[in-house]
């Protein structure tokens, strides 16, 4: 049984971006999100509050955030940020954000090299944001990642995933978003690991951000959409990666995505032929092959 309609999150100018090597003028990202939200896209993720020495392409998180609350009067649109501890939130809130995200992992060693803290650590220094962000009416959002593998420790126990899915779950996150950070995954594994999961945490505050490294995220999207994710993170022209996982080459493309979705009749409310032409006009900027099949496919005709 799979769903009437998907809600696209769009990382590319997060995810996507932070993984560039070449610095990428704000500008340019500004750009890039306003033909986002123009194709139809509802939510899309813009910046990152992280240490500048830690991922230098997000250190312009302010002036990307304060631009988009003061464009943004509509409120059609949720641009969300990513803030790790305090020190983020606040700074996002200056800015006027609407919805953050914490980002946590099923992985020890994943935890330590991403955000320099245990796992457990991690919790404590989320639970201050939780109640901060509720304080100012911000929602937020909680990733887990290495839910499919771990670029140090390799296979992760679906155990291991629903544990922290739930904590985080219970301090308030009105979704968990579930990563497969370096594109491991295949379709039966991911349909395990999303059955244990949801025995924690219900699947319709679930979300699926999985990277295509090895060619598998369509087929494992296909998988836990059969089990009812409604919720579908990726990246327009399949940018992206993850600093911190060497071989984390992308997030899974917007475009193939909706590709996929319009050919099984799920609603998404994007202009696919609109997206396409955004990435491959970033593809063009950034002066890197456009990461998306379908995106590729449609700009040759
Ligand atoms: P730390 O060193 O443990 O923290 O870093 P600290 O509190 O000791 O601070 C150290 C320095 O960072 C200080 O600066 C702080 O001011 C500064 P200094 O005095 O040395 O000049 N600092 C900050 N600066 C700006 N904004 C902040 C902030 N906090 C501290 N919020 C920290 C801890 C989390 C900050 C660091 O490890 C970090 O920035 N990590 C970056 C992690 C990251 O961005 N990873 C990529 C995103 S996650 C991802 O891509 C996965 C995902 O897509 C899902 C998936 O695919 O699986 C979400
Ligand atoms: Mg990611």
């Amino acid at each position: 049984h799979f769903p009437d309609s998907v809600r696209i999150v769009e990382v590319g100018a997060r995810d996507g971006l932070q993984n560039e090597s070449a610095h990428v003028d704000t500008t340019t990202k500004l750009e890039l999100i306003r033909r986002l939200a123009d194709s139809g896209l509802r939510h899309v993720e813009a910046a990152s509050f992280v240490s500048p020495r830690w991922v230098p392409q997000m250190a312009d998180h302010r002036e990307i955030m304060l631009a988009l609350a003061e464009h943004d009067t509509r409120g059609v649109t949720t641009y969300s940020a990513l803030t790790p501890n305090l020190k983020g939130l606040e700074a996002a809130l200056e800015c006027g954000v609407r919805e953050v995200a914490v980002f946590g992992a099923a992985s020890e060693s994943f935890s330590q090299r991403n955000i320099n803290c245990s796992i457990a650590e991690s919790l404590q220094r989320f639970a201050p944001v939780m109640a901060r962000a509720a304080a100012a009416g911000v929602r937020v959002r909680g990733y887990v990642s290495c839910v499919l593998g771990c670029p140090y420790e390799g296979e992760i126990a679906p155990e291991q995933v629903a544990a922290v899915a739930r904590e985080l779950r219970d301090m308030g996150c009105h979704e968990v978003s579930l990563g497969d950070t370096i594109g491991t995954g295949t379709p039966l594994k991911a349909k395990q690991m999303l059955e244990r999961v949801s025995r924690e945490v219900p699947v319709e505050r679930l979300a699926a951000h999985f990277h295509d490294t090895y060619g598998q995220a369509l087929a494992n999207l296909y998988a836990v959409m059969e089990e009812g994710i409604a919720v579908i993170d990726s990246s327009v022209a399949g940018l992206g990666g993850c600093p911190y996982a060497k071989g984390a080459s992308g997030n899974v493309a917007t475009e193939d995505v909706l590709y996929l979705l319009q050919g099984m009749g799920i609603d998404t409310g994007v202009d696919l032929a609109r997206l396409a032409a955004t990435g491959d006009w970033i593809s063009r900027k950034l002066g890197r092959p456009n990461g998306s099949r379908v995106g590729q496919a449609l700009m040759a005709n």
